[in-house]
């Protein structure tokens, strides 16, 4: 497939180089620019391009940019085909973001994403640390291969995703459409806790909406203070322990 991607941090860059690696025609682009992706693009066959060009024959566009920053990526993938596929890994943090006052009085937030692109968009890719997503991906089958949630209002688009999904190396769990995908924001059970498609079920359905943005707040205050370390066993042991 196609796959164009905006955003070359964490996430974006390393779902360039997994989707590269099984075989996909990956475009990668920042904000910054083309000259930039050097050092990620060079030895692999991902394809540097300007923001503008990214989205124009995609098959699928994942958007993987600050959350507050969507809204300028309307005009991008106002370039992509009619019938192209749409993804969107970000995450609300005020403290990063700033205060959104529809996501905090409930929208999800991935709904809100949608409005501000003027696209539908599938959820994915947000509830997995990007340590995990380097580190701990597996092959289909593998006895306690991770699980990720995902979810959207077009059944075919969200095949497609799921499938992009077991490609990064992670099951996958539809937590159905995205109104729904409140359930696995950050704060929630089942947001960055490595769990097996079991596990992730019953995560998904203990999510408390209430609860869940003041679980965020000091899961990253522990994170800031320190009391919390900044690798991956630490940091998805600490979220099981204080989302629920
Ligand atoms: N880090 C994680 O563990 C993690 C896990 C799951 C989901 N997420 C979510 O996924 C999203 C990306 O996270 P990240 O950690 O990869 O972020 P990041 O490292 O800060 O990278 C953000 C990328 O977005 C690009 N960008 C920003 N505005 C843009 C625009 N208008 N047009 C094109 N590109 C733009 C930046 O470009 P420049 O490089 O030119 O600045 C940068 O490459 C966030 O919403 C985050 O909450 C993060």
């Amino acid at each position: 497939m196609n796959i164009g991607i905006i955003g070359s941090g964490n996430i974006g860059a390393e779902l360039a180089r997994k989707l590269s690696a099984a075989g996909h025609m990956v475009k990668l682009a920042n904000s910054r620019g083309p000259d930039t992706l050097k050092d990620i693009v060079d030895g692999t066959s991902i394809s540097a391009v300007a923001k503008e060009d990214v989205a124009t024959d995609a098959d699928v566009v994942i958007l993987s940019i600050p959350f507050a920053r969507n809204a300028e990526a309307a005009a991008l993938l106002a370039n992509a085909p009619a019938n192209a596929i749409f993804v969107d890994t970000s995450n609300y943090y005020p403290q990063r973001d700033g205060r959104i006052a529809e996501v905090e009085i409930g929208k999800p937030e991935t709904v809100w994403a949608s409005e501000q692109v003027s696209r539908p968009l599938i959820k994915a890719w947000n509830a997995i640390l990007s340590q995990t997503l380097i580190e701990a991906g597996t092959a289909p089958g593998t006895q306690g291969r991770i699980a990720i949630p995902f979810a959207g209002d077009d059944l075919a688009a969200k095949h497609v995703v799921a499938e992009l999904v077991s490609a990064t190396g992670f099951d996958t769990v539809d937590a159905g459409d995205l109104a729904g995908s409140w359930r696995f924001q950050p704060g929630s059970p089942a947001y960055c806790t490595e769990l097996t498609i079991q596990e992730l079920e019953a995560a998904l359905s203990n999510a408390n909406r209430d609860r869940s943005p003041s679980n965020r707040d000091a899961i990253m205050k522990a994170i800031s203070d320190g009391t919390v370390a900044m690798t991956r066993a630490a940091m998805a042991a600490n979220n099981r322990v204080m989302s629920n």
